[in-house]
């Protein structure tokens, strides 16, 4: 007879429950494993056999079949291996099917059937929440990603007598966990890098305050030793806290890397990845045979910092833009296509010239214009439109570097600030699907962002001087936007207009 177990398979972020058929045939013994399995999911025969010997349980002399259905769906990892031993059980009777009908189950199966820890619990049980299953095992180590479903009643078991016990002696201790309280409690902030130490700067540091409030991308330009890697790095302290939503969503990414730690199991920080301009483009891009999520993805609600940009390889940089416009990247490959998201905040530092000293006021550049303009060019225009924040950062001059910082605000100040205005973006686009003024398009910008005559006045000029591109215009009313709502303000004014217009500006204004 064919028995059926449930289990789960993840493509992409996403998951979809797929059963395990099971039938033992009169033949020679064998195990066939059908349902287009990849290497990892074949050798699951060898370990189940082993895991149930060893369990004390026998092994069918006989053939067995195991078909994963959908058989179109490609399966891949060794979470298969509990879920095929339980339905080798069946047959021999040591469970039966009436039994387990209401679950599903998860894990890789060590040779002496201890259970093993696996990557993607969390997108692997809401996939089964999507299919309406009520229960779930899972290796013990991964019980309190899995309970973040917050539906689907979750078990945690170390071995496989532990779950055919469950079902007849002794049932194991569901593992719950209050999503919210958690993420509560491990929102406190401690950074090593506080603005606080960063002195002056007063222009970068409020750009960056915008930033921060509003997700928008900014690039800093400025020489060497002016502090732009230092803000960068204080930069993590500003961040808003993750909403419930976007820290799931960050989890289920990290998840499927295997980035997560059993004992920190939902990720409560946003992201700050720095990335070397030697990285390869799959690593930054995301890529491999089986599509990996590269850094764009692990910066997901968080932060892509690319210090000394223009030293990035210029094909990788244009990749870059479908994701800044979209939140997502979609990897194809022969027989299907991944879409991974990448909704994250580009952090941009570079020099602005080769040597290094172009504006400086003390050094003198030796750039000639040539090596100047293709210095430049490496960003392309399109690139650069969708950096909503452009600024320079000059060197401090010795006798500020030598004052104190007594003065100088801390991180934990201007984040109060960042997050009362995110607040107010969260409320105001609750029914829009976003969070943040970056993500508005052009139609939710007609809605959200009235301008009054006097400051539709003020970009009809600026477009011809500046001669801004349609993405430019949508992107300065947005900055305007986060502007008006860090000074508490319902109406964007003419006010915050004039400063979007500068922040957006500046580094084109310095090259004509
Ligand atoms: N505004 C500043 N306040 C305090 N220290 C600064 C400041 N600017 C630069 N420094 C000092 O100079 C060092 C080099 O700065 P860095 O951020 O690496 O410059 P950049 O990345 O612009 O080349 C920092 O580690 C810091 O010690
Ligand atoms: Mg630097």
């Amino acid at each position: 007879m064919v028995n059926i177990v449930k289990t789960s398979s993840v493509v992409g972020i996403k998951a979809y429950e797929v059963s395990v058929e099971t039938d033992v045939v009169n033949s020679l013994p064998a195990m066939a494993i059908v349902g287009l399995p990849d290497t990892s999911v074949t050798e699951a025969r060898d370990r189940v056999k082993s895991a149930i010997k060893n369990s004390g349980y026998t092994f069918p002399s006989r053939k067995i079949v195991v078909n994963l259905a959908p058989a179109d769906l490609k399966k891949a990892g060794t979470s298969f291996d509990l879920p095929i031993a339980i339905g080798i059980l069946i047959e021999e009777e040591v469970l039966n099917s009436e039994q387990v009908k209401d679950y599903a189950f998860i894990g890789e199966l060590s040779l002496d059937g201890s259970i093993r820890p696996v990557p993607g619990v969390l997108p692997l049980v809401l996939g089964l929440k999507d299919a309406g299953i009520k229960n779930v095992i899972v290796p013990k180590s991964n019980a309190k990603e899995a309970a973040l479903n917050g539906v689907v009643n979750v078990y945690g078991a170390e071995h496989l007598t532990d779950v055919v016990n469950h079902f007849t002696e002794q049932p194991i201790t569901q593992t719950i966990i209050d999503v919210e309280k958690y993420l509560a409690e491990q929102n406190e902030i401690n950074y090593v890098y506080d603005f606080k130490d960063v002195k002056g700067q007063r222009k970068a540091k409020r750009a960056l305050e915008i930033a921060a409030a509003g997700g928008h991308n900014i690039l800093m330009v400025g020489s060497p030793g002016s502090g732009k890697t230092l803000m960068a790095k204080c930069f993590a302290s500003i961040l808003p806290p993750l909403e419930l939503e976007e820290a799931l969503e960050l989890t289920k990414i990290y998840s499927i890397c295997g980035l997560l730690s059993a004992d920190e199991p939902l990720m409560t920080k946003r992201p700050f990845r720095v990335v070397h301009h030697t990285a390869s483009a799959n690593g930054i891009i995301g890529g491999g045979s089986t599509p990996k999520p590269g850094e764009i993805t692990l910066a997901n609600r968080g932060v892509l910092f690319l210090d000394e940009m223009v030293e990035f390889p210029r094909q990788v940089l244009e990749v870059l833009r479908q994701p800044l416009e979209d939140g997502e990247i979609v990897i194809s490959r022969a027989k299907h296509s991944i879409k991974y998201p990448a909704n994250f905040m580009l952090l941009g530092a570079m020099n602005p010239c080769p040597c290094g000293f172009l504006g400086d006021k003390e050094k003198q550049c030796t750039c000639t214009d040539f090596m100047i303009n293709r210095y430049n060019s490496k960003l392309s225009g399109p690139l650069l439109d969708r950096i909503d924040i452009q600024i320079d950062v000059p060197r401090l001059t010795p006798a500020e570097l030598l004052a104190s910082n007594e003065n100088e605000e801390d991180s934990q100040t201007i984040r109060q600030r960042v997050i009362k205005a995110r607040k107010i973006q969260i409320e105001r686009y609750k029914n829009e699907n976003i969070l943040t003024n970056s993500e508005l398009t052009s139609d939710l910008i007609k809605k959200y962002c009235p301008l009054d005559e006097k400051s539709r006045e003020l970009l009809k000029i600026a477009i011809v001087k500046f001669q801004l591109s349609g993405r430019k215009y949508d992107r300065v009313i947005k900055l305007a936007r986060t502007i008006a709502d860090l000074d508490g303000s319902e109406n964007i004014t003419q006010l915050h207009l004039t400063q979007a217009l500068q922040y957006k500006m500046d580094k084109e204004t310095t090259e004509v």
